[in-house]
């Protein structure tokens, strides 16, 4: 399942790559030749994960860790570059969501949504970063929501934890542009993930892909498209921007006719 190779060689970290958005994202980036590593908190899913990679002729390693863990995350990066001696591509994919009405929602959401979402984003690139600068060379891929750029009831504190990666994101990539490091994010709408399944029913995913002007949910494969582009040389002049992939639904205030 090899592609056209527009990643051939380069090293690309992909965080939660064990499931859902982030294992389509390393399964799409070493299919362009990227030596893939996976860090997740679930080991054994993320190992597998490699696995799955490495039988369709990728190359792919597996960490397990918290994002949100300054030390862990020094440990796993130390040990890739002991192993492959440069960092090109980082993908913060890492999150999580909980959700209730926003007078409902208790502090140790908002600390815990913060903690993984931002943090999670934070720790890794800075860690990255420093030998990302010293070669002067990276591409930072951040992973924030369609929640980030529209109002929605339910779920104040993830879409505020995604907004705050939009503006992250902006902010990195005005700081190491210097460094010919560039930083983008992808804002995916509802994608057929574990995620997803987990927090809605049938009847609701039907209304939300009722909501999408292509008539359907994203698959986990159609925002890896999106992160191939960014990470290529194909997106070698855009930087600090978000792309919306969420088959039109935030352009949109009808149903789909
Ligand atoms: N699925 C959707 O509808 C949707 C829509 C918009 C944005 N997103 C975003 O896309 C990203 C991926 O979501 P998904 O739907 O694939 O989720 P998922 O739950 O299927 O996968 C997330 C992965 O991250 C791992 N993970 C969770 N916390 C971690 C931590 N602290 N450290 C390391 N690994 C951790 C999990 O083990 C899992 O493998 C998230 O940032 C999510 O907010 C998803």
């Amino acid at each position: 399942m090899l592609g056209n190779m527009r990643l051939k060689d380069k090293v690309a970290i992909v965080t939660g790559g064990a499931s859902g958005i982030g294992f389509a994202i390393a399964a799409k980036f070493a299919s362009e030749g990227a030596k893939v590593v996976i860090i997740d908190i679930t080991g054994d899913k993320a190992e597998e994960a490699a696995e799955r990679i490495r039988k369709s002729g990728g190359e792919a390693i597996a960490f397990q860790g918290d994002v949100s863990s300054r030390g862990r995350v020094e440990e796993i990066i130390s040990e890739v570059l002991r192993r492959y001696g440069k960092i090109d591509i980082l993908v913060n994919n890492v999150g999580i969501y909980r959700g209730k009405s926003f007078w409902e929602e208790p502090l140790e959401f908002w600390e815990l949504l913060f903690k993984v979402n931002v943090l999670g984003i934070v720790i890794p690139s800075q860690v990255v970063v420093k030998h990302m600068m010293e070669r002067r060379s990276g591409v930072i891929i951040n992973i924030s929501s369609k929640a980030a750029v529209v109002g929605e009831p339910g779920h104040a504190a993830y879409s505020a934890s995604k907004g705050a990666v939009l503006s992250l994101t902006r902010a990195m990539a005005v700081e190491l542009a210097p460094y010919n490091i560039r930083v983008n994010a992808i804002c995916p709408g509802p994608t057929e993930t574990p995620l997803l399944f987990a927090v809605t029913d049938e009847d609701e995913r039907k209304r939300m892909a009722s909501r999408c002007i292509l008539g359907r949910l994203a698959k986990p494969e159609d925002i890896a498209g999106a992160a191939l582009y960014l990470a290529s040389d194909e997106a070698s002049y855009v930087t600090g921007q978000a792309l919306i992939v969420d088959g039109g639904m935030t352009i949109t205030a009808v149903e789909r006719f």
